[in-house]
């Protein structure tokens, strides 16, 4: 019959452009330890949800004997399926085809699909692995980068846009993936810079590996480029999932309410912080007690670990949590995590999750370093980005929080609707003991016994001011709690501002200090 044979000529097709650049090129890939374009879209979505869109494109270029060339699909695969029953729209790029390079139609193909994800409201996932501008395709090639920016950029606070990084991303491609909220790589796979080692060599004189350039580990620990490292694709994409069950499909939505399970009992609130402020402990302990079913889904968890970001649930729902790290650096805002916190706070702003900030810091770094890399400017940013959000704001002080510190972290008086204290809280400008060098400096040096009179006046410093009842008698606090009592207080918080509604004053655009 004729439908049939019909049919049988649309399996051929598909069977030959199903094979991307061919056996070959799968070989090769694979050598590599990546797996193909095609097997990462069905290891990520739910089984027998994806539908390809574009499968026939055909590039159209003519020069360099381009038009000799058959390019199936055009080196990327679009299309959309679920993941946990959410829809994602979804592009992988398959180096297999041309090395992945980004020619005209590739280019259109993806942002077709981020199109569709803009008009559908749901999340967009981008699979990179590709050499960048197709040289061959000239300034269409540079035409369709910009194409993916511009949507990148409007789509950026209304969908969720997910980049995944398993192989070169390369030149100006590394700039779509810098432009979404969330960037995953994996180990000695993820490749990213704008000049390559041969590009530094010629212009620089300088050798340096693709690894040590723009590896996976140089963009989790050192640039902050990358959100999420794993150690394989298969660990990257179980990441991927998690992370879709944290947030919502799009900016008019909430993030789905899961069952509600209590945290572990392992984790006692009162035994974590230790007696002497002067020690540190690990403040994921403290989300860990807090959190449902004790699960904390950390974000750049290699990253400016003197502040921890990330998703837990509070009585099923999404909270994002902000705290210092009394580990690392006592916790303090330095440049680096005040950028890394900022951007996740407004994150959260941007989709409707509440943030609960967890305070225990000695205040800003101090040093010429930190002055001179900016740390005005990126402090700020922690001031507007909680000033400006409008979701639920619940704090709880922990310990100490000194100075621009006690500000910063979502105090009352950046709008914080909840502010909750233990009692080892301690509330000041400054440490105790610089407080008394310098307000009782005159006391001191005219003391027959100068270390005694020292001591004397910290004490005094202390009982005066390093508590929370200074703060909680002016109203700046709402409550001091026992430790044990905060989950009970947070579910309150949360329960509470489901519906809170605040307005802005109208204007195009704020300045945040980036
Ligand atoms: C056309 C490309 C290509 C490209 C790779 N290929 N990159 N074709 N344009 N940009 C092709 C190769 O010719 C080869 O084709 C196949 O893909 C596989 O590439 P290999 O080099 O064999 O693979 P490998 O050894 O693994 O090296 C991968 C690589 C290297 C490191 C990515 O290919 C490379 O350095 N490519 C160029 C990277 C680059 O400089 N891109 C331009 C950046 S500038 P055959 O037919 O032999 O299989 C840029 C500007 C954008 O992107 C600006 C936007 C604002």
């Amino acid at each position: 019959m004729a439908v049939n044979k019909k049919i049988h000529e649309l399996q051929e097709k598909r069977k030959k452009i199903l094979l991307g650049g061919g056996e070959q090129a799968i070989e090769k890939q694979k050598a590599m330890g990546k797996w193909t374009a095609r097997e990462r879209i069905m290891a990520l979505l739910d089984k027998n949800s994806f539908i390809e869109y574009d499968l026939f494109v055909e590039h159209d270029a003519r020069d360099f004997d381009m038009d000799k060339k058959s390019l199936p699909s055009d080196g990327v695969i679009i299309g959309s399926g679920t993941i946990y029953n959410a829809p994602v729209a979804i592009y992988a790029q398959d180096f297999t085809v041309a090395g992945g390079s980004l020619g005209q139609m590739h280019s259109r193909k993806i942002t077709k699909i981020m199109d569709y994800a803009l008009k559908m409201r749901m999340p967009l996932i981008g699979i990179n692995d590709s050499g960048g501008a197709r040289i061959q395709e000239g300034v269409n090639s540079l035409a369709g980068y910009g194409e993916i920016f511009f949507r990148n950029t409007i789509s950026s606070g209304i969908i969720p846009q997910i980049s995944v990084i398993l192989g070169p991303c390369a030149g100006g491609a590394v700039y779509s993936p810098a432009l979404t909220d969330f960037v995953f790589v994996v180990d000695k796979i993820s490749k990213m810079f704008i000049t390559g080692p041969e590009v530094i060599k010629t212009v620089l004189g300088e050798e340096i590996s693709m690894e040590d350039l723009g590896g996976a580990r140089v963009h989790s620990e050192i640039t902050g480029n990358a959100h999420f490292f794993s150690m394989s694709e298969d660990e990257c994409f179980e990441q991927i999932k998690r992370l879709i069950t944290f947030i919502p499909r799009n900016n008019s939505t909430k993030a789905k309410i899961l069952d509600l399970a209590e945290p572990d009992r392992k984790y006692d609130p009162e035994k974590i912080v230790p007696d002497d402020p002067t020690l540190p402990y690990d403040v994921r302990d403290v989300i860990k007690s807090i959190v449902d079913n004790s699960d904390f889904f950390e974000i750049m968890e290699l990253y400016a670990k003197n502040i921890v970001i990330g998703f837990g649930r509070m009585g099923g729902r999404t909270a994002g949590f902000v705290a210092n790290q009394p580990l690392e650096m006592a916790g303090v805002l330095d440049v680096d995590s005040s950028d890394k916190a900022a951007r996740f706070i407004r994150y959260c702003d941007a989709f409707n999750i509440p943030i609960i900030t967890l305070v225990d810091l000695p205040g800003y770094l101090p040093g010429v370093d930190q002055e001179h890399a900016g740390v005005i400017r990126h402090g700020a940013k922690v001031l507007y980005s909680y000033s400006e959000a409008t979701v639920p704001k619940i704090t709880v002080i922990l310990r100490k929080a000194y100075g621009g510190g006690y500000i910063a972290m979502s105090s009352r008086h950046l709008r914080a609707d909840f502010v909750f204290a233990w009692p080892t809280a301690e509330i000041a400008v400054m440490g105790p003991e610089g407080a008394a060098n310098i307000i009782f400096r005159k006391e001191i040096m005219s003391s027959d016994d100068p270390d005694g009179m020292r001591k004397q006046k910290v004490e005094e410093y202390k009982d005066k001011f390093a508590n929370p009842y200074v703060a909680a008698a002016r109203g700046y606090v709402d409550a001091v709690i026992e430790p044990k009592e905060t989950r009970r207080f947070l579910l309150h918080a949360i329960e509470a501002s489901e519906d809170k509604v605040v307005k802005m004053l109208d204007k195009k655009h704020g300045l945040p200090p980036f």
